[in-house]
């Protein structure tokens, strides 16, 4: 029986304006945002440098919506805490930078919250095989992780569709959420992969507040 979820929408604050992070918080909740997508990066494992735990507490305070942190950050298990304390709800780091990716999800459940992998384009789903009963959600990377707009790697969806094949025989409603060069077109080829969650930055927040509402209805396919 499929697991396949109604589609939930994570909107990357990746995009958002930095100077303004509270308001835009606000401003994708009430436009009907699922879960607020924090991308978390360290100048190491990506190239690139973001956003600290301090910067998800002060968030905290804007939304009651749940905090789907992305870490892409290595090594990922002693950064775990701080961001458990500042607000997290789902915690996801990429295998390759565990590197103890069983101890990884146990840290994470530890501390009461939800654990997810992030498979990047070119990380089999045999990365996770042995460890996908124990996660409440997997990410599959569409771009290279490191940067907002890239484009969507069309390649990625028959990995979206083998993990959908895999969750539907465990028999457990595992998240199965895509990131990276989501817009409305690629979101329905997500979904009909059997992607039940989607990440978007770009397509989510171009246009400003006035287009957040439409924007994110817009992916729903
Ligand atoms: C990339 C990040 C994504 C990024 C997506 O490393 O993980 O969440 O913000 O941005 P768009 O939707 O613009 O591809
Ligand atoms: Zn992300």
């Amino acid at each position: 029986m499929s697991q396949q979820q109604p589609v939930r929408i994570a909107p990357s604050i990746l995009s958002a304006d930095f100077s303004a992070l509270g308001q835009e918080v606000e401003a994708i909740d009430a436009a009907g945002a699922d879960w607020i997508h924090v991308d978390v990066m360290d100048n190491h494992f990506v190239p690139n440098l973001t956003i600290g735990p301090m910067v998800v507490k002060a968030l905290r305070k804007h939304t009651k919506k749940p905090f789907d942190v992305h870490l892409m950050v290595t090594p990922v298990d002693p950064l775990i805490p701080a961001f458990v304390e500042a607000g997290a709800d789902t915690l996801s780091f990429h295998p390759e930078a565990g590197p103890h990716v069983h101890r990884t999800i146990q840290l994470i459940k530890h501390h009461g919250k939800r654990a997810g992998c992030v498979l990047n384009p070119g990380t089999p789903l045999a990365a996770i095989e042995t460890v996908l009963g124990d996660l409440d959600l997997v990410l599959v990377m569409s771009v290279n992780p490191g940067f907002g707009g890239q484009a969507f790697i069309a390649s990625q969806l028959a990995k979206i569709a083998a993990l959908r094949k895999a969750i539907d025989a465990l028999g457990k409603p595992i998240d199965l959420e895509v990131d990276g060069g989501v817009n409305p077109e690629t979101a329905r080829q997500c979904l009909a992969a059997g992607a039940d969650a989607l990440v978007a930055g770009t397509s989510v927040f171009a246009g400003g507040p006035a287009t957040y509402a439409a924007n994110i209805a817009a992916l729903r396919g």
